[in-house]
């Protein structure tokens, strides 16, 4: 097999990076519900959840082949209990606590129909905290490809992604609430 379970597994964690960031930009334009003529809120909402999935999929595909190449020594259960690796003990560990993390969303977003909305959307804002825990992971560990000035520039664009969506939520919470203190005093 030679290389190429470890250029996979490379180039899946930068798929994996990128799908994890377009689903927490999307899951932040659901909440925010967003939607225009063409794109109408249950289409936002559907592709942040086929995202999501894609980006299991590609995590998948990342971890085993890193696992299974024997590059470097991983187990699998460096893959769910942080800091124990060999291999860049700490790094590595933050990418098995966003696995974790993931895993607690997923396994939530399953049974959502069974647990108190509060309860899955405490959960579900774990998801928020995984993706900047993922982007150390990546940056952090330090492969060949992170100092790559395109791998770099796709880092910053992941980041200014997510903090422009943030931004842009921030000021619609505004805009709700001012449109509902507008609608309380109207109806008095
Ligand atoms: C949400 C979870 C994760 C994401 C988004 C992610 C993404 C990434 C990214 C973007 C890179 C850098 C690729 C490069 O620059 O070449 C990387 C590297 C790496 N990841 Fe992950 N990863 C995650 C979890 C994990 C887990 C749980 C493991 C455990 C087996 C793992 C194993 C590795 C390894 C071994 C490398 C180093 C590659 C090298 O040294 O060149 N990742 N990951």
């Amino acid at each position: 097999m030679g290389q190429t379970a470890w250029f996979i597994s490379r180039g899946t964690g930068l798929v994996s990076l990128i799908l994890l960031t377009a689903t927490v930009v999307l899951g932040v334009l659901t909440s925010g519900r967003f939607a225009t003529s063409a794109t109408p809120r249950f289409a936002v909402s559907a592709l942040h959840r086929n995202i999501s999935m894609l980006a299991v999929v590609f995590l998948v595909v990342h971890i085993s082949t890193a696992i299974l190449d024997g590059f470097v020594s991983l187990r699998w259960i460096d893959v769910v209990i942080p800091f124990i690796a060999d291999y860049h003990p700490f790094w590595l560990g933050l990418g098995a606590v966003a696995i974790d993390l993931l895993l607690a969303v997923m396994v939530t977003s399953l049974l959502r129909a069974r647990m108190p909305l509060k309860v899955w959307r405490g959960v579900h804002w774990l998801a928020y905290a995984c993706w900047p825990i993922a982007v150390a992971h990546g940056l952090g560990i330090g492969g060949a490809d992170s100092k790559l000035g395109w791998v770099i520039t796709l880092n910053i664009v992941c980041v200014l992604s997510v903090a422009g969506i943030s931004v842009w939520r921030a000021n619609r919470t505004d805009a709700d609430a001012e449109a509902r203190a507008r609608y309380r005093a109207e109806a008095r």
